[in-house]
């Protein structure tokens, strides 16, 4: 079986190698996945530059979002069969309810194994059946960008409604899934981008409303007009310290903030938090989401008959290539890896 590593380097980064392993199968509870497609996110970068949690420096498999179909089941596994199409789940072990950090002990692709690999062997419990309209291309975007984005919009204390306006934030995994989701519920979309193409694009997917943040540096005060001076309802936050600033300038009093990403580094953002209190915005820490937000995500994108939006394919054999792809954030949605 084939499979990658990321292997620990000199200076804390890490290097994606390829590598042959024995075969595996499947022990008590668990199921043995063929994967066949698999998916890029942000975090991966940061896994490989050593700027994420990892397993502790030993050798582990990267990418969190795979999808594929069940080759063999362990004893005792009544909910699949041999022959069921799943994707895995982003947090192994955090099937339902309220998160606790010792789910962080099986974050796919980081602490534990993840799936770049031809064969993975998973418990019962971590997989999601995927909606029969979707390609398995498709279906390996869902677990973590297309999750994340559900959560941050329908999962939490004020979930979007139709009318409402989001804004969404550049033009990556996350993003584009935000804009996707919303347009579905019948929302509004305001988004932004640093490329005028992408904006057009993003326009062609319904966008309402959109800005060059590159050449529009104060790209809230567009966003607040383009909104009649009321604020969006809900923000999409995958910039971080260098855009939280003007996202809590952009929302509406009553509004709310789903905090996601770091786009622009960890640091403390240059604001005072206070206006949030003023304007009884909600702001909401949004890590993926759990086994149970998976399926109603999963539902709805049947419902609504969603397809997700790949920008870039690569072959296994080309996994480093598909790296490049992202660092060099010229994709517009997902960077897709495809096993046959
Ligand atoms: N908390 C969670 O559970 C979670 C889950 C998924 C992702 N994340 C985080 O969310 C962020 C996005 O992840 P992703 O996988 O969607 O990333 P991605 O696909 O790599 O998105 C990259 C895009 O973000 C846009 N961007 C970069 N800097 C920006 C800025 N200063 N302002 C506005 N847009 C900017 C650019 O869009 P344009 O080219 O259009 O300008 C760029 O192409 C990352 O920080 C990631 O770590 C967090």
């Amino acid at each position: 079986m084939k499979r990658y590593v990321l292997q620990p380097k000199d200076g804390g980064t890490f290097a994606v190698e390829s590598e042959t392993t024995g075969d595996v199968a499947p022990g008590p509870g668990e199921v043995l996945v063929k994967i066949e497609a698999a998916s890029l996110n942000y975090r991966d970068l940061l896994m490989q530059s050593g700027k994420s949690a990892s397993s502790g420096g030993d050798p582990v498999v990267p990418l969190s979002d795979g999808a594929g179909t069940i080759e063999a089941v362990g004893e005792g596994v009544t909910p699949w069969e041999v022959g069921d199409r799943v994707a895995l789940t982003f947090f192994r072990d955090w099937e339902d309810g309220r998160f606790e950090t010792k789910y962080h002990q099986a974050a796919r692709g980081g602490s534990c194994d993840g799936v770049l690999a031809e064969k993975v062997v998973a418990p019962a419990h971590s997989l999601v059946r995927l909606p029969g309209y979707l390609s398995m291309d498709e279906a390996a975007t869902l677990p973590c960008a297309g999750l994340t984005a559900w959560h941050g919009l329908m999962e939490r204390s004020r979930p979007l409604e139709a009318g409402h306006t989001v804004l969404c934030l550049g033009t990556g995994g996350v993003s584009i899934f935000a804009l996707q989701i919303a347009k579905a519920a019948g929302a509004k979309v305001i988004l932004t981008s640093s490329s005028d193409e992408k904006l057009k694009r993003a326009q062609e997917l319904g966008a309402d409303g959109i800005v060059n943040y590159r050449e529009n540096p104060d790209w809230d005060k567009a966003v607040y007009e383009l909104t009649g001076g009321k604020g969006v309802d809900h923000v999409i936050e995958v910039g971080g310290p260098g855009t939280l600033p003007k996202s809590m300038n952009s929302v509406a009093a009553g509004g709310s903030i789903a905090l996601i990403g770091v786009l622009t580094g960890f640091d403390a953002p240059d604001a005072s938090l206070f206006p949030l209190v003023t304007r009884n915005v909600d702001l909401s820490g949004i890590y993926v989401g759990s086994r149970a937000m998976f399926e109603r995500f999963n539902a709805f994108l049947s419902e609504h008959e969603i397809h997700p939006v790949i920008s870039d394919t690569f072959a296994f054999d080309e996994a480093p290539a598909a790296y490049g792809k992202l660092e060099g954030a010229g994709h517009f949605g997902k960077v897709v890896i495809s096993f046959s």
